[in-house]
């Protein structure tokens, strides 16, 4: 099942290589969940789910909780009136200045749909700045959100930095990390998920936690692009790499072959 929400560097397209390293075990554990491609598409009893984006956490949290009655809260923003500039506009200005938890979510899942290839972007206060998108008819996701709702119930959703849900990892648990890209190239910085930056210090930081977990037992996967620097930050693991065809945001509609890889560390 696909994910409900456009996320820039989701894994759905790579589900299957994955789940060919994955380790059974009790827990699934995701500390960069993002559009839950792989939580939707494994069997684990129950999942550990976090991401650094507290919107994104909170609008799972209300899917989880509410199921249809978010579903049916969210469906009349997409409407042919609110596909408008202007209209967008005035509903980034609400989302960016409410504290009605519900409202802001439903509004976070419309612009998820309506603004520019699905970017999830924030300027240095906090303020969701993602352009108006311009699409034909934007699609409500709604079999994928209840998809999503029913396989919550075996979730426990945090908005959490990676290293303090890696620092709650328990043996018995399954760790799947999927951080931020290392850039290519100076300027391909394509992807900015919060005012945040993951920078190689974060990169190091997570392959060190990924390494005292596995001397625990626990086994952590990361995947990342394949680049010497990347394979020397992940010396201590086992590497498969491969050719992924990618969707690369600043540059419209070009699409690039980047060689990508899976770390195991066990
Ligand atoms: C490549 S995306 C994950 C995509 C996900 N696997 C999917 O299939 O959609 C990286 C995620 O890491 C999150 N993130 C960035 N910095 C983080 C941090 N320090 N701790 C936890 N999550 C972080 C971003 O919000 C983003 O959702």
């Amino acid at each position: 099942m696909k994910p409900f929400l456009k996320w820039a560097g989701n894994k759905y397209k790579i589900v299957d290589k994955i789940k060919a390293l994955l380790p059974t075990g009790e827990r699934l554990v995701e500390p960069f969940v993002g559009s839950g491609a792989l939580f939707l598409n494994t069997e684990y009893p129950h999942y550990l789910l976090t991401d650094a984006n507290a919107d994104l956490i909170t609008l799972y949290q209300h899917l989880q909780t509410e199921g249809e009655a978010f579903i049916n809260y969210c469906r009349p923003l997409f409407t042919p009136e609110n596909n408008d500039k202007d209209r967008y506009y005035a509903l980034r200005e609400e989302f960016n200045s409410t504290a009605d938890s519900r409202r802001k979510s439903a509004i976070f899942l419309y612009m998820n749909k309506h603004g520019y290839n699905g970017l999830c972007r924030y300027n240095l206060q906090g303020g969701f700045n993602v352009p108006f998108g311009r699409y034909k008819r934007p699609y409500f996701p709604e079999a994928e959100m209840r998809h999503f709702a029913t396989k919550a119930q075996q979730a426990t959703f945090q908005q959490a930095n990676f290293a303090t849900t890696m620092a709650n990892c328990q043996p018995g648990d399954v760790v799947y990390c999927d951080p931020p890209y290392v850039p290519l190239s100076q300027t391909a910085n394509f992807t900015s998920y919060s005012a945040d930056v993951f920078g190689w210090a974060e990169q190091q930081a997570l392959a060190q936690q990924a390494t005292k977990l596995a001397q625990r037992g626990i086994p952590v996967i990361i995947s990342n692009h394949d680049t010497e620097e990347v394979r020397e930050v992940y010396a201590a693991a086992e590497i498969e790499s491969f050719e992924v065809r990618r969707f690369i945001s600043c540059n419209g509609d070009k699409r690039d072959k980047a060689a990508e890889l899976l770390a195991l560390f066990s």
